[in-house]
């Protein structure tokens, strides 16, 4: 059967780095290929590229047997290329309905616009089989359903190819499930989709055919139903993984170092934990039950109805009440959101490492310029960042490196208290198992952790003690010998845990 988009060739370079190197992808109707790579392999380049979003040095682009022109975004969409981006894109401050014909609306002016529009973005959400009142602003929306607004933007294109950049990141198992069966079914209908992910079940549920990429080559291209995952992984890092010793830390936890009481905020209805030096504890949960809220919260970075919130270091309690006054005492954080709030995206990765850690780099002039490259070389290697450039610029770096950019520069502070929201997502297998390494080497040394996670492996892994966080309160706390994933996820969802 004939492709009905085929990339040839494709090369582009960012100075010296070559993001995408010689490497050609096709799909025909109906078929589900599947782009895998570790963080900065050239995945999302790739794709911006199809999406005649970014230039390539060299190679082209096809569509139905027709070259399309480079770098030209509309002659993408109207070839019928549509991509959903890693990063969601839509405007908060605008409705679903204009979202969704978001440079693409009518042109018809007045009333038949409105109309016409609402029709055309109510008729895309039906064909993923989402509902959603189409007067709703984004910014009122989960970050579940956000993501589907995405995909009804590119679904309203009538695209011959949807490409879907790691859309399940910030979704929940059952979300996931929802999303999978919802492209299956697009693709039974005739739809080419490229699929993104860094999670492998995903890509051996649906998908016909694999390409991995590494640094920007093409590695392979394998027929999914004749591999394995193991094949998949040990094709994208192109080296033994390390197997983690899965190393149960013997934690014999020190003093109190945070203590929350009676914690009530947007989302948070009444909710006190404790966390000591040395302990890591894990807030599990689903997507939106509130334990960003509750961190927030407790650290200060959002409101607080009710509640107290101490710090105690050397000694010394000192009480929370803002996020200024907790940076001040000692707490690290790594947020949610990291292009939003954890990193300043045009300023280099050498900066945003140091920024937090100026104190312990005390020294003047030229003595501190090397003293801050040193410093910031060495976490950026812990922390796996590739390229390890530290004079780069933190927004030219992929997705998943920009979460390690965001942690190696909590990480060279020791913080008292590290509060952790999703500390992996995004982030490839090798470089997941460092950030893990890292995390429980902290609380070896003495860091309380704070971890949210909805990765329950990770949480399983890490935590000495899991909080489940439904509806803004905790309806269990499993210790590390209790926990399991049937367990978490029963009183996550509310079901009753069975005595086993
Ligand atoms: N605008 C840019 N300027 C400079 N370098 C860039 C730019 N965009 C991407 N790169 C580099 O190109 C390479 C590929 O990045 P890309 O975003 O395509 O990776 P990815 O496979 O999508 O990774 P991830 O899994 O982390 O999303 C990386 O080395 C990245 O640093
Ligand atoms: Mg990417």
């Amino acid at each position: 059967m004939a492709a009905v988009v085929e990339a040839k060739n494709i090369t582009k370079a960012f100075g010296g780095v070559k993001a995408v190197d010689d490497v050609s992808v096709s799909v025909e109707a109906g078929e589900i290929l599947a782009v895998v790579g570790e963080n900065g392999a050239g995945k999302s380049t790739l794709m911006r590229i199809l999406a005649g979003i970014e230039t390539q040095d060299s190679g082209q682009v096809i569509v139905s047997g027709e070259v399309i022109p480079k770098s030209d975004a509309k002659a993408s969409i109207d070839a019928g290329i549509s991509l959903v981006h890693q990063e969601l894109s839509l405007v908060p401050e605008m409705t679903v309905a204009e979202n969704i014909l978001l440079g693409s609306a009518p042109t018809t002016v007045g009333i038949t616009r409105t109309r016409q529009m609402k029709q055309i973005a109510q008729a895309a959400l039906e064909e993923i089989g989402v509902s959603v009142d189409l007067d709703e602003r984004i910014s009122k929306l989960s970050v579940a359903l956000r993501q589907f607004v995405e995909i009804a933007r590119a679904v309203a294109r009538k695209p011959k190819v949807l490409i879907l950049d790691e859309p399940t990141a910030s979704l929940t198992p059952a979300e996931t499930d929802y999303l999978l069966s919802m492209l299956q079914r697009l693709a039974d209908r005739g739809m080419s989709i490229v699929y993104i992910s860094h999670r492998i079940p995903e890509v051996f549920r649906l998908c016909d055919t694999v390409t991995i990429l590494r640094d920007g080559k093409q590695i392979s291209v394998l027929d999914v139903a004749k591999t394995t995952p193991q094949q998949v992984i040990d094709q994208m890092v192109g080296r033994e993984l390390k197997k983690d010793l899965e190393s149960k830390r013997s934690s014999s936890p020190g003093h109190v170092v945070l203590k929350a009481v009676g914690i009530r905020a947007e989302g948070v209805n009444d909710i006190s934990l404790e966390v000591r030096a040395g302990e890591i504890i894990g807030l599990g949960g689903l997507v939106g039950a509130g334990r960003t809220e509750l961190v927030r919260a407790i650290i200060g970075a959002d409101p607080r109805k009710l509640g107290k919130v101490t710090l105690t270091v050397n000694g010394k309690t000192k009480v929370i009440s803002s996020f200024e006054s907790a940076v001040k005492a000692g707490v690290g954080y790594v947020p949610e959101e990291r292009r939003t709030d954890g990193l300043a995206l045009t300023m280099t990765v050498a900066e945003n490492i140091t920024l937090p850690n100026r104190k312990e780099l005390s020294a003047s002039g030229f003595q501190l310029a090397r003293k801050i490259r040193t410093f910031a070389d060495d976490l950026s290697k812990r922390v796996g960042l590739r390229p390890p450039e530290i004079d780069r610029e933190a927004g030219q770096y992929s997705g998943g490196n920009q979460q390690k950019i965001v942690i190696a520069k909590w990480l060279g502070r020791r913080p008292a208290l590290i509060v952790l929201d999703e500390p992996t997502r995004g982030v490839d297998v090798g470089a997941k198992a460092e950030i893990h390494r890292l995390v429980k080497e902290l609380a070896d040394n003495g860091t309380a952790v704070l971890v949210v996670s909805s990765d329950l492996p990770e949480l399983l892994e890490l935590a000495d003690t899991i909080h489940v966080v439904r509806d803004g309160t905790i309806t269990g706390t499993l210790s590390q010998e209790e926990a399991d994933e049937k367990r978490v996820m029963s009183l996550a969802a509310g079901e009753q845990v069975e005595n086993a």
